[in-house]
Protein backbone atom coordinates (compact mmCIF):
# COMPACT_ATOMS: atom_id res chain seq x y z
CA UNK A 1 0.00 0.00 0.00
CA UNK A 2 0.81 3.33 -0.94
CA UNK A 3 2.09 5.01 2.26
CA UNK A 4 3.55 8.81 1.24
CA UNK A 5 2.58 10.48 -1.36
CA UNK A 6 3.95 13.99 -2.84
CA UNK A 7 3.28 15.96 -5.86
CA UNK A 8 6.72 16.91 -7.82
CA UNK A 9 5.85 19.21 -10.73
CA UNK A 10 3.86 19.48 -13.95
CA UNK A 11 5.30 19.85 -17.39
CA UNK A 12 4.65 20.43 -21.16
CA UNK A 13 8.24 19.01 -22.23
CA UNK A 14 9.48 15.38 -21.07
CA UNK A 15 12.84 17.18 -20.73
CA UNK A 16 11.83 18.77 -17.96
CA UNK A 17 10.38 15.84 -16.26
CA UNK A 18 12.23 14.78 -12.77
CA UNK A 19 15.86 13.05 -12.97
CA UNK A 20 14.80 9.46 -14.46
CA UNK A 21 16.45 7.67 -11.90
CA UNK A 22 13.05 6.08 -10.54
CA UNK A 23 11.06 3.66 -11.78
CA UNK A 24 7.78 5.63 -13.12
CA UNK A 25 4.04 4.31 -13.76
CA UNK A 26 1.66 6.57 -15.79
CA UNK A 27 -2.03 6.91 -16.19
CA UNK A 28 -3.62 7.84 -19.46
CA UNK A 29 -6.85 6.93 -21.36
CA UNK A 30 -9.83 8.84 -22.77
CA UNK A 31 -10.63 12.84 -21.01
CA UNK A 32 -12.68 12.10 -17.64
CA UNK A 33 -12.20 8.22 -17.80
CA UNK A 34 -11.16 8.83 -14.25
CA UNK A 35 -7.57 8.70 -14.31
CA UNK A 36 -7.04 11.49 -11.66
CA UNK A 37 -9.15 9.96 -9.54
CA UNK A 38 -7.45 5.99 -10.09
CA UNK A 39 -4.04 7.59 -8.98
CA UNK A 40 -5.93 9.74 -5.65
CA UNK A 41 -7.75 6.00 -4.60
CA UNK A 42 -4.25 4.71 -4.93
CA UNK A 43 -2.38 6.89 -2.76
CA UNK A 44 -5.24 7.55 0.10
CA UNK A 45 -5.66 11.40 -0.91
CA UNK A 46 -8.64 12.34 -2.38
CA UNK A 47 -6.34 16.00 -2.92
CA UNK A 48 -3.89 14.71 -5.00
CA UNK A 49 -4.43 14.63 -8.59
CA UNK A 50 -7.06 17.38 -9.64
CA UNK A 51 -10.31 15.48 -10.80
CA UNK A 52 -13.20 17.58 -12.57
CA UNK A 53 -16.92 16.37 -13.98
CA UNK A 54 -16.05 18.17 -16.78
CA UNK A 55 -13.66 16.90 -19.59
CA UNK A 56 -10.18 17.82 -20.27
CA UNK A 57 -9.10 19.10 -16.57
CA UNK A 58 -5.67 17.63 -16.77
CA UNK A 59 -3.72 19.32 -19.03
CA UNK A 60 0.19 18.64 -18.34
CA UNK A 61 2.16 16.22 -17.23
CA UNK A 62 2.09 15.63 -13.66
CA UNK A 63 4.85 14.10 -11.47
CA UNK A 64 4.29 12.66 -8.05
CA UNK A 65 7.01 11.12 -5.67
CA UNK A 66 5.40 7.71 -3.73
CA UNK A 67 7.10 6.62 -0.65
CA UNK A 68 9.99 7.84 -1.79
CA UNK A 69 10.71 5.58 -4.46
CA UNK A 70 8.48 5.80 -7.55
CA UNK A 71 7.01 7.92 -9.68
CA UNK A 72 3.21 8.19 -10.61
CA UNK A 73 2.32 10.81 -13.53
CA UNK A 74 -1.07 11.75 -14.35
CA UNK A 75 -1.29 12.93 -18.00
CA UNK A 76 -4.47 14.85 -19.95
CA UNK A 77 -6.59 12.47 -21.76
CA UNK A 78 -7.06 11.90 -25.12
CA UNK A 79 -10.10 12.50 -27.05
CA UNK A 80 -11.47 15.60 -25.89
CA UNK A 81 -13.31 16.96 -28.04
CA UNK A 82 -13.92 20.61 -27.35
CA UNK A 83 -10.75 21.71 -27.96
CA UNK A 84 -9.08 23.43 -31.07
CA UNK A 85 -7.16 20.84 -33.16
CA UNK A 86 -3.92 23.16 -33.10
CA UNK A 87 -4.28 22.46 -28.76
CA UNK A 88 -5.10 19.15 -29.72
CA UNK A 89 -1.98 18.59 -31.66
CA UNK A 90 -0.11 20.05 -29.19
CA UNK A 91 -0.93 18.11 -26.47
CA UNK A 92 -0.50 14.75 -28.99
CA UNK A 93 3.19 15.93 -29.54
CA UNK A 94 3.56 16.60 -26.02
CA UNK A 95 2.37 13.14 -24.81
CA UNK A 96 3.98 11.56 -27.59
CA UNK A 97 7.71 12.60 -27.00
CA UNK A 98 7.05 12.01 -23.11
CA UNK A 99 5.80 8.12 -24.13
CA UNK A 100 8.81 7.70 -26.37
CA UNK A 101 11.29 9.41 -24.73
CA UNK A 102 10.68 8.52 -20.93
CA UNK A 103 13.10 6.21 -20.11
CA UNK A 104 12.45 5.12 -16.81
CA UNK A 105 8.58 4.21 -17.77
CA UNK A 106 8.16 0.87 -16.59
CA UNK A 107 4.44 0.11 -17.59
CA UNK A 108 1.81 2.86 -19.07
CA UNK A 109 -1.89 2.47 -17.51
CA UNK A 110 -4.25 2.93 -20.59
CA UNK A 111 -7.85 3.59 -18.77
CA UNK A 112 -10.78 2.28 -20.27
CA UNK A 113 -13.93 3.19 -19.56
CA UNK A 114 -15.78 -0.49 -18.24
CA UNK A 115 -19.17 0.72 -19.12
CA UNK A 116 -18.84 1.42 -22.91
CA UNK A 117 -18.11 -1.42 -26.08
CA UNK A 118 -14.90 -1.54 -27.16
CA UNK A 119 -14.18 2.84 -29.00
CA UNK A 120 -12.06 3.28 -31.85
CA UNK A 121 -10.52 5.93 -29.90
CA UNK A 122 -8.89 3.93 -27.47
CA UNK A 123 -7.79 0.80 -30.09
CA UNK A 124 -6.36 3.38 -32.56
CA UNK A 125 -4.31 4.67 -29.12
CA UNK A 126 -3.16 1.29 -27.99
CA UNK A 127 -2.56 0.27 -31.73
CA UNK A 128 0.07 3.11 -31.56
CA UNK A 129 1.69 2.24 -27.89
CA UNK A 130 2.07 -1.22 -29.50
CA UNK A 131 3.87 0.10 -32.99
CA UNK A 132 6.34 1.89 -30.77
CA UNK A 133 6.77 -0.65 -27.97
CA UNK A 134 5.34 1.67 -25.05
CA UNK A 135 4.48 -1.10 -22.41
CA UNK A 136 0.88 -1.09 -21.54
CA UNK A 137 -1.33 -2.40 -18.94
CA UNK A 138 -5.09 -1.74 -19.20
CA UNK A 139 -7.28 -0.69 -16.21
CA UNK A 140 -11.07 -0.71 -17.11
CA UNK A 141 -12.52 1.97 -14.50
CA UNK A 142 -16.11 2.82 -13.16
CA UNK A 143 -16.74 -1.12 -12.12
CA UNK A 144 -19.01 -0.05 -9.44
CA UNK A 145 -21.73 1.65 -12.12
CA UNK A 146 -22.97 -1.75 -12.96
CA UNK A 147 -22.84 -5.34 -12.64
CA UNK A 148 -20.34 -7.28 -12.22
CA UNK A 149 -20.95 -9.44 -15.00
CA UNK A 150 -21.62 -6.59 -17.06
CA UNK A 151 -18.18 -5.04 -16.52
CA UNK A 152 -16.89 -8.71 -17.59
CA UNK A 153 -18.26 -8.41 -21.18
CA UNK A 154 -17.38 -5.30 -21.72
CA UNK A 155 -13.76 -6.97 -20.62
CA UNK A 156 -13.73 -9.69 -22.59
CA UNK A 157 -14.96 -7.63 -25.70
CA UNK A 158 -12.07 -5.30 -25.51
CA UNK A 159 -9.62 -8.55 -25.09
CA UNK A 160 -10.80 -9.54 -28.13
CA UNK A 161 -10.65 -7.04 -30.08
CA UNK A 162 -6.76 -5.93 -28.25
CA UNK A 163 -6.05 -9.71 -29.36
CA UNK A 164 -6.55 -8.29 -33.13
CA UNK A 165 -3.70 -5.54 -32.38
CA UNK A 166 -0.84 -7.61 -29.86
CA UNK A 167 0.33 -10.72 -30.47
CA UNK A 168 -0.21 -11.48 -26.30
CA UNK A 169 -3.57 -9.22 -25.08
CA UNK A 170 -2.39 -6.89 -22.66
CA UNK A 171 -2.68 -7.44 -18.45
CA UNK A 172 -5.56 -5.59 -17.49
CA UNK A 173 -6.84 -4.58 -13.88
CA UNK A 174 -10.88 -4.16 -13.16
CA UNK A 175 -10.97 -1.13 -10.72
CA UNK A 176 -13.45 1.71 -9.47
CA UNK A 177 -12.22 4.90 -7.62
CA UNK A 178 -15.41 4.86 -5.88
CA UNK A 179 -15.36 1.64 -3.96
CA UNK A 180 -11.38 1.20 -4.25
CA UNK A 181 -12.09 -1.90 -6.36
CA UNK A 182 -8.61 -3.13 -7.62
CA UNK A 183 -7.00 -1.08 -5.13
CA UNK A 184 -4.45 -4.04 -3.66
CA UNK A 185 -4.09 -5.82 -7.04
CA UNK A 186 -2.43 -2.52 -8.97
CA UNK A 187 -0.51 -1.69 -6.18
CA UNK A 188 0.60 -5.12 -5.46
CA UNK A 189 2.00 -5.13 -9.45
CA UNK A 190 3.61 -1.96 -9.36
CA UNK A 191 5.25 -2.55 -6.01
CA UNK A 192 6.42 -5.78 -7.65
CA UNK A 193 7.66 -3.84 -10.51
CA UNK A 194 9.67 -1.23 -8.34
CA UNK A 195 11.10 -4.01 -6.59
CA UNK A 196 12.55 -5.71 -10.02
CA UNK A 197 13.72 -2.10 -11.53
CA UNK A 198 16.05 -1.60 -8.52
CA UNK A 199 17.00 -5.44 -8.71
CA UNK A 200 17.88 -5.18 -11.89
CA UNK A 201 20.00 -1.63 -11.68
CA UNK A 202 22.09 -3.10 -8.95
P1 LIG B 1 -9.27 14.48 -17.46
O1 LIG B 1 -8.19 14.94 -16.53
O2 LIG B 1 -10.26 15.55 -17.75
O3 LIG B 1 -8.76 13.81 -18.68
O4 LIG B 1 -10.19 13.40 -16.68
P2 LIG B 1 -9.74 12.17 -15.77
O5 LIG B 1 -9.57 10.95 -16.62
O6 LIG B 1 -8.59 12.53 -14.88
O7 LIG B 1 -11.06 11.92 -14.90
P3 LIG B 1 -11.37 12.35 -13.40
O8 LIG B 1 -10.59 11.50 -12.45
O9 LIG B 1 -11.25 13.82 -13.27
O10 LIG B 1 -12.89 11.84 -13.26
C1 LIG B 1 -13.90 12.27 -14.16
C2 LIG B 1 -15.28 12.07 -13.51
O11 LIG B 1 -15.55 10.69 -13.33
C3 LIG B 1 -15.39 12.70 -12.11
O12 LIG B 1 -16.68 13.24 -11.99
C4 LIG B 1 -15.19 11.51 -11.18
O13 LIG B 1 -15.83 11.68 -9.92
C5 LIG B 1 -15.84 10.39 -11.95
N1 LIG B 1 -15.21 9.08 -11.63
C6 LIG B 1 -13.90 8.76 -11.77
N2 LIG B 1 -13.66 7.48 -11.39
C7 LIG B 1 -14.85 6.98 -10.98
C8 LIG B 1 -15.26 5.69 -10.47
O14 LIG B 1 -14.49 4.74 -10.31
N3 LIG B 1 -16.58 5.56 -10.18
C9 LIG B 1 -17.50 6.57 -10.35
N4 LIG B 1 -18.77 6.31 -10.05
N5 LIG B 1 -17.14 7.78 -10.81
C10 LIG B 1 -15.84 7.99 -11.15
MG1 LIG C 1 -7.35 14.17 -14.89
Amino acid sequence: MIKKATFLISNTDYKKCPNPDKPEFAFIGRSNVGKSSLINMLANNKNLAKTSGRPGKTQLINHFLIDEKWYMVDLPGYGFAKVSKSIKSDWENMIRSYLSNRENLVALFVLIDSRLEPQKIDLEFITWCGENGIPIVLVFTKADKQSLPKTQSIVAKFIKASKAIFEEAPLYFITSAESAKGKEELTGFIEEQVEEFYQERN
